[in-house]
């Protein structure tokens, strides 16, 4: 038996017990006589103690020892002397009597504590040695421990796990592709999974039911902190539902994992059309932890000297409460926040409302305190508090003042990590109009289904057509998507038709869903959250790179495995792939 006890484990109770343990060294301490060695495993520290009355030989062995070696000992439990209180093993150490070194180690690039020196690259390319610290492991930790949560709660539901394959054709999310070359098939390829979408319906068709699995799928996408080349999906789908039916299904699901893993108890989700999201916060996914909602003060602002306001499409302003006393360097700030090419507004108006029931603003010129004070009103602002304002067009202003107004609740503190606030966008538009290639493309997936009460506008206002689709945001984050699905192989039909697909392209790319319409598809519907989204933000993380055990670089490299890499030309050429050879100039 290589081990009695982990090093976590011993306690008071133990004292006297002659046990064995295994793990690696945190660190060794000389103090006088005595050496003090911290070993540990996934469970905790055990200190292990010898002092110079030890034999020669285990002297000298314990003399060798460095950062990070793995260790069989064997010792007693005796009471420490000086114990500590902030660990669980604190009141106890070993005295040693035994030791054998498994497996010495190389000083480790980086000191692996929950504090460590290792800059990110470093820390990703021996992520192995990261996975060593409590704080690394305990995010998979927690990962782990969702996953069997969902499986129990969907489970639970009659919910049947389905494996779907990975070497797939292309599956239309709107990301690109990741492709893979087939031998067999010269000159062909796969595409991996973008989600497992035609699959489940299928399943569905099928008779499945209720499907789930908690799946890896693929986008060749841009990275963010919120976003990985290959993250993992619990992806769902039942027959036989209305979009009620998914919504109280997932809420409940959220409902469950919350109370389990955060001890918060929530009661109905609010749910806000994608029009008003829009409206009051200028985005799909807002973030509704504090209120700070967008006023349209078009009406009232327009009509006076100011010709910025006069030739704005709309004007709108938010209220932070409590934020007259910003100074000038302040407001100078915030104009430039909102002025960086990655926000873009042209300038930011401001009204601060004075405790003494006055207005100043960067625009007194133009207005007078009466104008000042109906603005305020319509904005619910209240002395002490700050008015801010962006002009402009109605879409881009919107997404400004959103950007402005997150700005705002990080400097006010209103975005407290611990506070969730969980809410689903629903009636999100079908379709969404591409300037680029001057088409419709869907804003969630060509299978969503349209509102029946819309779908007459199909043919003449398709823009305007709302689509059963819904999305679950937390914290300003979208957590997962879903809709209700086309069943009918002439409404589906007409949706390629609208997407800009040929008839043939049409067949080419889906005939196998289209025919198998054909035989009897029952109402569906479904959604996936993305897992590594909702386990980051129950750690309280801010990127779901720490809740992935090899998760990739920014660039979409694993730095460890140093992967893409090229490929020997032989492989090439089994492939039928074109060799190009590079020629040094
Ligand atoms: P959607 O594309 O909205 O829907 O994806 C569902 C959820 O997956 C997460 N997600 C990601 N997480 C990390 N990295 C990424 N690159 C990434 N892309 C998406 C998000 C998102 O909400 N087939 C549909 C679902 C359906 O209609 O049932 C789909 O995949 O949290």
């Amino acid at each position: 038996m290589y081990r009695t006890h982990t090093c976590g484990e011993l306690r008071i109770e133990n004292i006297g017990n002659e046990v064995t343990l295994g793990g690696w060294v945190q660190r060794v301490r000389k103090l006088g006589g005595m050496t003090f060695i911290d070993l540990r495993d996934r469970y905790g520290i055990t200190q292990l103690v010898i002092d110079d009355k030890a034999s020669a030989e285990l002297q000298a062995e314990v003399s060798k020892l460095g950062r990070e070696f793995v260790l069989q000992v064997k010792g007693i439990v005796l009471e420490r002397q000086s114990k500590n209180a902030k660990m669980p093993t604190g009141e106890v150490e070993i005295d040693l009597k035994e030791i054998a070194v498994l497996s010495p180690s190389e000083v480790p690039p980086f000191t692996i504590q929950e504090e460590t020196d290792g800059g990110d690259e470093l820390r990703m390319k021996y992520r192995y040695l990261d996975l060593r610290r409590d704080v690394v492991r305990e995010n998979l930790v927690l990962r782990s421990k969702m996953a069997i949560a969902v499986r129990n709660y969907l489970d639970s539901l009659e919910f049947i796990e389905t494996e779907t394959p990975v070497l797939i054709k292309s599956t239309p999310e709107g990301a690109r592709d990741f492709v893979v070359p087939s031998r067999m098939n010269p000159g062909e390829f796969y595409a991996l999974p973008q989600s497992p979408q035609v699959f489940k319906q299928l399943l569905m068709i099928a008779g499945f039911d209720r499907y789930y699995q908690i799946v890896k799928c693929f986008r060749d996408e841009d990275l963010r902190a919120d976003r990985q080349p290959e993250f993992t999906q619990i992806d769902c789908e039942m027959a036989f539902v209305e979009q009620d039916d998914i919504l109280e299904t997932f809420e409940g699901m959220a409902k469950h994992l919350f109370k389990l893993f955060k001890s918060v108890e929530f009661g109905d989700f609010p749910r806000i059309p994608y029009s008003e999201a829009m409206e009051k916060y200028g985005s799909d996914k807002p973030d509704i932890r504090f209120e700070m909602i967008f006023n349209d003060l078009t009406k009232q602002a327009k009509g006076k000297e100011f010709v910025v306001f006069n030739s704005a499409e709309y004007i709108a302003g938010i209220c932070a409460k409590g934020a007259a006393s910003y100074s000038r360097k302040q407001l100078d700030a915030l104009t430039k926040y909102v002025q960086r090419p990655q926000v873009g507004a042209k300038g930011l108006v401001y009204v601060k409302c004075n405790e003494d029931g006055t207005f100043k603003s960067s625009i007194d010129k133009f207005y007078t305190q009466e104008d000042l004070k109906i603005w305020a009103e319509s904005c619910g602002a209240k002395p002490g508090d700050l008015l801010l304002i962006l002009s402009g067009v109605k879409e881009k202003t919107q997404v400004q003042l959103c950007e402005l107004r997150l700005e705002m609740g990080r400097q006010l503190g209103l975005m407290k990590k611990d506070t969730f606030s969980p809410l689903w966008v629903v009636d999100f538009p079908l379709l969404e109009w591409d300037e680029e290639s001057k088409r419709f493309h869907a804003m969630h997936h060509p299978f969503t289904a349209p509102k029946p009460e819309d779908i007459e506008m199909l043919e003449t206002e398709p823009g305007k057509v709302r689509a059963n689709a819904y999305d679950l945001v937390i914290h300003g984050v979208e957590i997962g998507g879903g809709s209700v699905r086309i069943f009918n192989s002439e409404l589906q039909a007409k949706m390629f038709g609208l997407l800009g697909f040929t008839e043939e392209q049409a067949k080419a790319q889906f005939g196998f869903l289209m025919n198998a319409f054909k035989y009897g598809a029952p109402p569906h519907a479904g959604i996936a959250l993305g897992f590594d989204r909702l386990v980051s933000m129950f750690a309280g993380l801010d990127s779901i790179r720490d809740v992935i055990a090899f998760p990739k670089n920014n660039s979409g490299r694993d730095v460890m495995i140093e992967s893409p890499s090229a490929i020997a030309n032989e492989q090439l050429n089994e492939l039928s792939l074109k060799v190009e050879v590079k020629t040094k100039e």
